[in-house]
């Protein structure tokens, strides 16, 4: 495991498949490509604004952890970053959000429809790769993948402006949204290079903590974040009256009066009284609390990673779980 005292960075997980990461984003650039000009207008326009390519970075590490030697797996990394793009324009549209890395969302830029239509062809254009690698369990794991994430929106939907939403069912909400993508892509690498079923069950493992994480920490920073750092506003989640964790906490162990006020602001959507929700969600240990579960899912993850031969690739796995945790964007 890596002893590094030095905080991870995107950069030094990344060092160990530079070559790989550069051949993914030659596939991604290659497979973008419409006929029709707005098609590609605007899947170059949430593309080349970048994003931190986590879940490919996830396949290629994996794939790398247990000496894979092809190329498929630059297929299926652009695949999981497509699939992840395409609920990216449909989640902004959703969510009427209006900053996406660091640039105004095509919706702002393009309206609703257009971004909706072409999440459709960037979603249809990963099956289509997704057959190019010929094996019916990798269609399985994402065809499923897919079904999951798109349940797991419909799921939040439902418990928008409820401010009865539970613990577990946030859990349920981000498990499906995004901790299954993560699970996904971390599967197809151990799977692509011919892992014994415990280990592919165990990279599922390592990829479902650690997008558990992940999603947590997205929550925490929707309060604490800073725009500039995370891309997006800060505040959205209030402003749709979404019960996250940290307000979730909040109402069960803040005092009566704030429990009144994130109730009502939940109910309404209602984001005037942002900044005193802040305050609170620091003063009650609500932040750190999300944070603490954000830590033990990450925990879980680096757990699951005993399984692995020793090498560069496993420690960049072991350090992905820290960063996903201490990230600030
Ligand atoms: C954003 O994912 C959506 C969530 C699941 C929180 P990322 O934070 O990985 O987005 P990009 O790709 O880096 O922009
Ligand atoms: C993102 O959830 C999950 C998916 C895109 C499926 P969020 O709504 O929290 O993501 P951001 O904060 O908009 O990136
Ligand atoms: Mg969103
Ligand atoms: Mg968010």
């Amino acid at each position: 495991m890596s002893a590094s005292p030095l905080a991870p960075t995107q950069a030094s997980l990344t060092e160990p498949i530079s070559a790989d990461m550069d051949a993914v984003n030659a596939v991604i650039r290659q497979q973008l490509y419409s006929d029709v000009p707005l098609v590609n207008q605007i899947a170059d326009y949430i593309i080349s604004a970048g994003g931190k390519r986590i879940r490919p970075v996830l396949v290629l590490l994996m794939a790398n952890a247990y000496a894979y030697r092809g190329t498929h797996h630059h297929q299926l990394a652009a695949v999981v970053e497509f699939i992840h793009t395409a609920t990216l324009l449909h989640d902004d549209v959703v969510d009427e959000s209006a900053l996406r890395r660091g640039r105004e969302t095509a919706n702002t830029m393009f309206g609703n429809a257009a971004p909706v239509l072409v999440g459709d062809f960037v979603y249809s254009r990963a099956f289509q790769m997704m057959v190019g690698v010929g094996s019916m369990r990798v269609m399985q794991i994402l065809a499923e993948a897919t079904n999951v994430i798109a349940e797991g929106e419909v799921m939040q939907l439902l418990n928008m402006r409820d401010p009865d939403v539970t613990h577990a069912r946030y859990l349920q909400v981000i498990r499906s949204k995004t901790a299954k993508l993560f699970e996904a892509a971390a599967q197809l690498g151990a799977l692509l290079a011919g892992a014994s079923e415990v280990q592919i069950e165990a990279a599922a493992e390592y990829g479902r903590s650690l997008g558990t994480a992940f999603q947590l920490v997205d929550d925490a920073l929707d309060y604490s974040g800073v725009a500039a750092d995370i891309g997006k506003n800060v505040g959205d989640d209030l402003r749709e009256g979404k019960p996250t964790l940290p307000l979730i906490y909040l109402m069960e162990h803040g005092t009566p009066e704030q429990r009144q006020l994130v109730r009502s602001c939940i109910q309404h959507g209602d984001t005037s009284h942002f900044d005193e929700i802040l305050q609170a969600i620091i003063s009650s240990g609500a932040l750190e609390y999300t944070l603490q579960e954000a830590h033990n899912a990450a925990l879980r993850a680096r757990q699951s990673l005993h399984v692995l031969p020793e090498s560069p690739f496993k420690n960049a796995l072991h350090d992905l779980s820290v960063f996903a945790v201490d990230r600030n964007y």
